[in-house]
């Protein structure tokens, strides 16, 4: 075996054999290099996050699940190292973002659709090439075709200071919308005041009520985002306007957001999932085809900036998911494939 990985027919993958904690589900093994079939590419990673989805995913937590043994990773970047198809052939030898909506970006070599290789310019760097797509598509998506957030408007949002918040208020500064951003900890607020955020709320579950009817002053608000559910999530909505609308994307907390129905009948209000795998379905290949080319613009740009946390090189997977579920961590935790 040890021959064969020198000669390079065989690659490196982490593999979720069991449901559970991500440090002793996980394990690196060896496998088969893999081969492209019709439409395919086979991608030779450099990078991953360890986006919260994956962890969820290991738990057996999240919306879908895959059949165990199987390989985690929703995306991440490298280089395009053989392929078959007319897809493929304009990607050989090029550095791609992955879009891995199956799964298996954490692996040394991952085969993907060519249409979800998608070619990333010299000006974005591997730390932000890894993050590509799962982040910046969602709050582009939640901004600018959910909500359609116009200049001047006000947007409450909760988990401001991760990386999908961050890129929140990427855009509100991009566009022009005023965010009230909700956070657990007063270090957070001051990140966020250092990217320009002009109103940041420190608090979680019914203080926080009172502190977002302070932050508004009088205005009103009809669009919410939260990510964290339970009273985080029943806060921003109680303290949406008439006809305000609270997109939930995610479920941090675990808890459900305990809603009495007199909160919705009074004003009119609105709770509105949003799943990007569940939004692609619903675009055309050309509206996708678009969404590339604008976050490639964006992320060069600076707009959709994923905040890199500490890199683990693949055989320290325990440390780096370890160290992606720690309340504090710095910013996204990345898996190195290369040295
Ligand atoms: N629906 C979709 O299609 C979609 C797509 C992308 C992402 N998401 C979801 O978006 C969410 C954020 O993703 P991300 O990549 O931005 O994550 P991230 O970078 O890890 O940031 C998460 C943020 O939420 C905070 N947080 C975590 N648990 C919390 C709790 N119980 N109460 C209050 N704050 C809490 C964290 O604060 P600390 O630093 O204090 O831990 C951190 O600031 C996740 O739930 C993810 O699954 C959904």
């Amino acid at each position: 075996m040890i021959v064969d990985y020198v000669k390079g027919s065989l690659m490196r993958a982490l593999v979720c054999n069991s449901w559970g904690d991500p440090q002793s589900a996980l394990s690196l093994e060896t496998r088969p290099n893999p081969t492209a079939g019709p439409g395919q590419v086979v991608v030779e990673m450099i990078a991953s996050p360890i986006n919260p989805s994956d962890l969820l995913t290991i738990r057996n937590q999240y919306g879908r699940q895959p059949q165990l043994p199987f390989a985690p990773g929703f995306e991440g970047v490298g280089k395009v190292i053989s392929g078959r198809g007319i897809m493929a052939w304009r990607v050989i030898g090029k550095r791609v973002a992955v879009i891995a909506a199956d799964g298996g970006a954490w692996q040394e070599q991952c085969v993907i659709p060519a249409i979800r290789a998608i070619p990333i310019p010299d000006s974005i760097p591997d730390d932000q090439a890894a993050s590509f797509f799962v982040n910046p598509a969602t709050a582009w998506a939640i901004v600018n075709n959910v909500l359609k957030i116009r200049r001047g408007e006000v947007l409450i949002q909760s988990a401001a200071a991760g990386a999908v918040g961050q890129m929140i208020q990427g855009l509100a500064k991009h566009i022009g919308f005023e965010v009230i951003h909700v956070v657990r900890r007063d270090e957070q607020a001051n990140c966020l005041k250092q990217l320009g955020a002009s109103t940041v709320v420190v608090g979680q579950g019914e203080p926080l009520v009172t502190a977002l009817r302070e932050a508004l002053a009088g205005r009103h608000c009809r669009m919410g985002l939260d990510a964290i559910g339970g009273t985080t999530g029943a806060a921003i909505l109680k303290s949406l306007s008439r006809h305000g609308t609270l997109i939930s994307y995610g479920r941090l907390s675990g808890d459900p957001i305990p809603v009495d129905p007199g909160t919705l009948l009074d004003g009119m209000k609105s709770i509105q999932g949003f799943w990007l795998s569940e939004w692609m379905k619903d675009q055309s290949k050309l509206t996708l085809w678009r969404l590339f080319g604008t976050l490639a613009g964006l992320i060069s740009r600076g707009v959709l900036h994923s905040p890199t946390g500490a890199i683990f090189q693949a055989e320290n997977f325990r440390d780096a998911v370890s160290e992606a579920g720690r309340i504090g961590k710095e910013g996204k935790v990345l898996i190195r494939f290369k040295a």
